[in-house]
């Protein structure tokens, strides 16, 4: 158990991608970010010091944070943004957790300059477009692997993703859904994936030609390599998955699969012949559903499935798209003078002007945020069947208190009111087993007989499907606030947000220790 220092310098960068440069933020100056490396239990000491002219935070996606949730980095849930010239320490132990995890910005859309899709346009003007009219948002101009869009791309060939891999070797692919607001396929052509962990948590590993990755989801895969080099080359291809008729980047990003030794390949001018896999249509949810029932956790005797088998506390939250009233200096143009708006049991999160997390530590709530999130929605209805009948929705900054050590059931509802995309459901400062999952209504008598409670898989995001439901348990063990959201960055902007508390336990081991002394103000 060692201690780990690293320093991020959030910095502008210049990048050139489809032959345009950009002025992007980034991390010490590399695009993607910088990869950080802890074994379990290991204390990581990260100073981020902002040089560019945007408020910041950072978020360590997946990290439990027990009792750290100091170091959470959501803005304005865990701490006030990091301003210009400022720096903060996030100081964290990674406790019981191994496997693939990442880090992005966690403040308005500067995911996207940090990491993901690559977008002609400055972000600050996609935000614009897509909070204003309360339309869908511009689409990204291309999809990357490592910040490479590939040669399908104009412009953009030079900028190809290659592995290079030995005969006969198998590899360890860590697969990471960066994208800003697509789900996506991934697939090398002629090669069989054995998917071994996700979210961290290792799974009954099991093979597979194409992978599924919702936004802010992890995958290891395993790939092994021919033990005679092929005389080929193989495309990798990652393209998106979705349900509705919504506008979305519907191109596919390449990269190359080569083989070292390979004679003919260190020729110059010889071609190798060049396979390309098949992925499924873009709207294959019949694959998509099979694909997430296969994700199952390893639970053996060495890493069981620590699912809890009573529940304390029952929430049923329909996430969904609706419409808000229009205030005065709003541009909106949606009906009657409304905006869309993307909600939780028809609340539209507010983000607050100070972080919640300090709020509740001090006692000082008033102002900031309520304690009356709807446990369930306002009205009981059709929520996959048209026409919809609830889509007014209102805002506000309201939480969920929960005890310590609660164990929790959590159904998540599609409402399918507006456009059809599945959420990427996303929970701080936990992993909750995904104990079922179906298609249309969430039947309360009829579903929880059937629940997976032996090895349903342990994820931090949860794809909820268009049109349907997962049914999630966790225990509260962790005191903090702690934000829930859909990690499609529109949604998340539109109000598709919400916190939980969990309150300190009795015993001292149980308590939110203090934060530290250089926690940003806002
Ligand atoms: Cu990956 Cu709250 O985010
Ligand atoms: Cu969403």
């Amino acid at each position: 158990r060692v201690t780990r220092h690293y320093k991020f310098n959030v910095k502008l960068q210049n990048v050139t991608r489809l032959c345009q440069t950009k002025s992007i933020v980034t991390v010490n100056g590399q695009f993607p970010g910088p990869r950080i490396i802890a074994r379990e239990g290991d204390r990581l000491v990260i100073k981020v010091v902002n040089h560019v002219q945007y408020n910041l935070s950072i978020h360590w996606h997946g990290i439990r944070q027990l009792k750290s949730g100091w170091a959470d980095g959501p803005a304005y849930i865990t701490q006030c943004p990091i301003q210009t010239g400022q720096s903060y320490v996030y100081n964290f132990t990674v406790v019981g957790q191994r496997g693939t995890l990442w880090w992005h910005a966690h403040i308005s859309w500067l995911r996207a300059t940090v990491h993901g899709d690559w977008w002609k346009a400055d972000t600050e003007a996609v935000i614009n477009q897509a909070m204003q009219t309360g339309l869908a948002p511009n689409i990204s101009d291309a999809h990357t692997i490592n910040g490479l869009p590939g040669p399908l791309y104009n412009c953009s060939a030079k900028d190809t993703f290659k592995l290079k891999v030995q005969p006969g070797k198998t590899y360890l692919l860590r697969l990471i859904n960066a994208a800003l607001n697509d789900e996506m396929f991934f697939s090398i052509a002629n090669h069989t994936l054995t998917v071994v962990e996700a979210d961290a948590v290792y799974v009954k590993p099991f093979k597979t030609n194409i992978v599924l990755i919702t936004p802010g989801q992890t995958t290891n895969v395993l790939l092994t390599a021919r033990h005679k080099p092929p005389h080929a080359s193989f495309v990798i291809a990652a393209r998106p998955y979705a349900t509705g008729p919504a506008s979305f980047d519907n191109t596919t990003t390449t990269g190359l699969l080569e083989y070292k030794n390979n004679k003919t390949s260190s020729l110059p001018n010889t071609k190798l012949p060049l396979f390309k896999p098949k992925l499924p249509i873009f709207n294959d949810t019949v694959f998509a559903m099979k694909f997430n029932k296969k994700v199952r956790s390893l639970a053996n005797a060495r890493f069981p499935a620590k699912v809890p088998k009573t529940v304390d506390r029952r929430f049923f939250f329909t996430v969904g798209l609706g419409i808000l009233p229009c205030s005065k200096n709003e541009k909106c143009q949606g009906p009657n003078n409304t905006r869309v708006a993307a909600a939780v049991n028809n609340v539209s999160f507010v983000m607050p002007n100070t972080a919640l997390l300090q709020a509740h530590f001090l006692n000082q709530s008033k102002g900031v945020f309520t304690t009356d999130f709807p446990a369930n929605p306002p009205i009981k209805f059709n929520y996959t069947g048209t026409p919809p009948s609830n889509i007014m929705v209102k805002s506000g900054t309201k939480v969920v208190v929960l005890p310590f050590n609660s164990s929790v059931e959590l159904v998540l509802q599609d409402t399918s009111i507006i456009g059809a995309e599945s959420h990427p459901l996303h929970l701080h400062g936990f992993n909750f087993f995904i104990v079922g999952q179906g298609v249309g209504n969430f039947d309360p008598k009829k579903d929880p007989p059937k629940f997976n409670l032996v090895d349903p898989i342990e994820r931090n995001t949860a794809g909820v499907p268009s049109g349907g439901w997962v049914a999630l348990r966790f225990l509260a063990d962790n005191p903090g606030v702690w934000f829930m959201h859909c990690h499609l960055e529109v949604h998340t902007s539109w109000g598709l947000k919400m916190a939980w508390i969990v309150q300190d336990g009795k015993h001292r081991n149980h308590k939110l220790p203090p934060p530290p002394s250089d926690l940003p103000k806002c």
